[in-house]
């Protein structure tokens, strides 16, 4: 699947954009603040309901404006139906439409059209919080497997119910057993989810990275908080007390983490700037041929800021390393010089004052 028309309306700066993107590699070129980040946040939003800067939609809506509106234009590469996907704000509610049609329901909604996005920010993938990883482990599986977002969505539901009775203090033990019932079942279902994915990125990601980096051998661990999904019930039960003790549940699934590692050893204390960039990168083009594999379509690939960083040798190695005929969207300060002589099908737009042109 690739996308073959964005339209912006009063999306942060963007006031008007009509974009076609091409199949192959889609540079936007751009000094600062010009609206080149807006641009892939519209298209995130669309795709996955929310914007990957933002939790407040409403930061969204152009200054003064009460509304805003995303509309993407997805083809299949056979001979499938093309898919739209409609994203309407209106004064703090938001309302999705797929082919005209409007969704009730994320699950009916993620995976229509697939993303897959690498930020200056996704350092904190290795830096960063457990929740971070935890976020992006939940938002690739959930694109992929609706199973895993119905798991997601009731473990998550279970939680908050749970919690809200420890809160509360002196909780009933027949109550809390309800929903420990819940999240055995539901939590089981998320860390198998969790390991086999990871297995498999782990694999791809080593693979990745040894193209477009150094030769030392990048690996992504699962970190799960309960050793094996047959130990949560027994975890449940153990932590019991404490939990009433604490009024917050403290182990399980929500508690995952997941760590690269480079030669052995944590990216995260050991990794050079520069490794922990290649691996977050190797990670995301990873999960390219992830969706291909496991969806049987490539998603539509986005880099933000990433020729900066790099020098001439490995901008070369990274385009040579996304899966062929991937689509992508690449944002620049700087110009498309770096692609020419790759043999890379490209075209390049320039986006001026949230305006966007045609080179
Ligand atoms: N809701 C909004 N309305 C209007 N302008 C906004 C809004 N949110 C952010 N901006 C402005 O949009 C500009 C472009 O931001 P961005 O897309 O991050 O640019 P770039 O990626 O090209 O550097 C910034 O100057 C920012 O102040
Ligand atoms: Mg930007």
């Amino acid at each position: 699947m690739r996308l073959t028309r964005v339209v912006c309306r009063n999306f942060r700066s963007l006031a008007a954009v009509d974009f076609a993107p091409v199949p192959g590699v889609n540079v936007v070129c751009g000094r600062n603040a010009q609206g080149k980040t807006s641009l892939l946040e519209a298209v995130v939003y669309a795709a996955t309901t929310r914007s990957h800067r933002t939790q407040t939609d409403t930061e969204l809506a152009r200054h003064g404006e009460e509304e805003f509106h995303v509309r993407l234009e997805a083809g299949a590469e056979t001979a499938a139906a093309p898919v739209v996907v409609e994203a309407n704000w209106w004064r703090g509610a938001k309302r999705f439409k797929v082919n005209g049609i409007p969704q009730g329901r994320l699950s009916d909604l993620l995976g229509r059209v697939k993303v897959v996005l690498f930020c200056p920010d996704d350092l904190a993938l290795v830096k960063g919080a457990a929740s971070v990883r935890r976020k992006l482990l939940d938002m690739e599986l959930s694109q992929l497997s609706p199973p895993y977002l119905f798991a997601l969505q009731q473990y998550r539901q279970a939680l908050r119910q749970r919690n809200e009775l420890l809160r509360r203090g002196e909780p009933e033990g027949a109550l809390l057993d309800v929903w420990d019932v819940q999240l055995i079942t539901h939590g089981r279902a998320l860390m198998e989810a969790r390991a086999a994915y990871i297995a498999e990125l782990s694999e791809l990601a080593a693979e990745m990275y040894r193209r477009i980096a150094e030769a030392e051998p990048l690996a992504v661990a699962y970190l799960p908080d309960v050793r094996t999904p047959d130990e949560l019930a027994q975890t449940l039960a153990r932590g019991r007390a404490s939990d009433v003790r604490q009024r917050l549940t403290g182990r399980g699934p929500h508690r995952d983490d997941l760590e690269l590692l480079v030669a052995g050893r944590p990216a995260r204390t050991y990794g050079s700037q520069g490794q922990q960039r290649s691996a977050v990168l190797a990670l995301k083009l990873a999960e390219v041929e992830l969706v291909r594999r496991r969806a049987g379509t490539l998603p539509t690939l986005m880099l933000d800021e990433v020729l900066a960083e790099l020098d001439a040798d490995r901008a070369r190695s990274l385009f040579a390393a996304i899966p062929e005929g991937t689509q992508s969207l690449v944002t620049t300060t700087q110009t498309a010089e770096p692609l020419r002589g790759m043999g890379v099908d490209f075209a390049v737009f320039r986006m001026e004052g949230g305006c966007l042109g045609q080179e």
